[in-house]
């Protein structure tokens, strides 16, 4: 099948009580680990590529690694993405470019520009048959280099007014996931805002959710990257069960990229301290490869509980 929307997918999992997994793709490497266990699993899935991918990888290597996938993993649904789109001309690009979806991000923005650029987005996108998520609140954590310390956590007040201006097809909220591998602080409990969540769900009745900064930081990957050589002290992620909670209810798109991150890093790490003499890349991409099919596997069957969806 070919590339299709997030909105058959969404629809399954709002009903279905699980999530579906929006991985950052930057490399083939990483195209592969992922799809290779979506099609194993038969899970449908989200690939998302964000501004600083595109910048890294260019816009049409992604889309062609994108479309490569679509042809080697008959069996299941994908997408494509942009992340945190923070332009009509940026989210623009990547519809006309061949993207399924795309993310308005004008969380930094004052609401009513959010609203105004959002309205823009949608209209466009729907009009070439492309859907759109946008985001109301802000996530602290690092994203495109820039940290933020504090979460602005999403006012569900402002949510109906939102999705009804801005005919946006899904919604990213904050209450207290954050992007990076530093989630909370050492002794910090981990702790979100499922009461947010619930109060947005209830004033948005099977309007899809999505929750942005939401890796796991999986304390294995963050061992072994400090046993070889690495400096990652205290990092630490969103605990997999309220992961899985969120999934049950509303919440139909989970983000991972730092998870994606550690597992390669995790992978080469060892792999050079335990044979310094390779040089070819194949050898320690290959590990790193597998790392990143192995944590995703993980993911769809005992986070995001959308193996076997497909
Ligand atoms: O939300 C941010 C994603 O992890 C993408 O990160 O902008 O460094 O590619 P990036
Ligand atoms: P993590 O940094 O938690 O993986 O979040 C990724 C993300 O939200 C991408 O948009
Ligand atoms: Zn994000």
């Amino acid at each position: 099948m070919p590339l299709v929307t997030s909105t058959e997918m969404f629809k399954k999992a709002y009903h279905g009580g699980y999530a579906i997994g929006a991985f950052n793709v930057n490399n083939m490497e990483i195209v592969q680990g992922i799809t290779e266990a979506c099609q194993e699993q038969k899970a449908p899935v989200i690939l998302q590529v964000s501004k600083g991918a595109r910048a890294y990888a260019n816009h049409t290597y992604l889309l062609k690694m994108v479309e490569a996938a679509v042809i080697e993993c008959p069996d299941i649904p994908i997408a494509l993405h942009l992340d945190h789109g923070n332009s009509f001309e940026l989210c623009k690009d990547c519809i006309d470019g061949g993207f399924t979806s795309v993310m308005f991000d004008g969380s930094a923005m004052p609401y009513e520009e959010n609203v105004k650029v959002a309205k823009q987005v949608a209209e466009y996108a729907h009009a070439h048959g492309v859907v759109v998520e946008a985001e109301l609140g802000q996530l602290a954590g690092v994203e495109d280099d820039v940290v933020a310390d504090d979460h602005q956590f999403t006012d569900p007040a402002q949510v109906e007014d939102f999705v009804t201006r801005t005919g946006v097809d899904s919604l990213a909220i904050a209450i207290g996931t954050s992007h990076g591998a530093y989630k909370f602080k050492p002794g910090q409990k981990p702790q979100l805002r499922f009461d947010i969540l619930e109060e947005v769900s209830r004033r948005l009745p099977e309007f899809p959710i999505v929750l942005h900064g939401s890796s796991s930081v999986p304390q294995d990957f963050v061992k072994k990257v400090n046993q070889y050589g690495g400096a990652m002290p205290d990092a630490i992620g969103i605990p997999e069960e309220m992961l899985r909670e969120a999934a049950k209810g509303a919440v139909c798109k989970i983000n991972i990229d730092s998870d994606i991150r550690l597992a390669i890093t995790a992978a080469i790490r060892e792999h050079f301290a335990l044979h310094p003499a390779d040089f070819d890349p194949r050898q320690y991409l290959k590990p790193a490869r597998q790392a990143v099919k192995d944590m995703v596997t993980h993911k769809l069957i005992n986070v995001l509980g959308c193996n076997g969806k497909a």
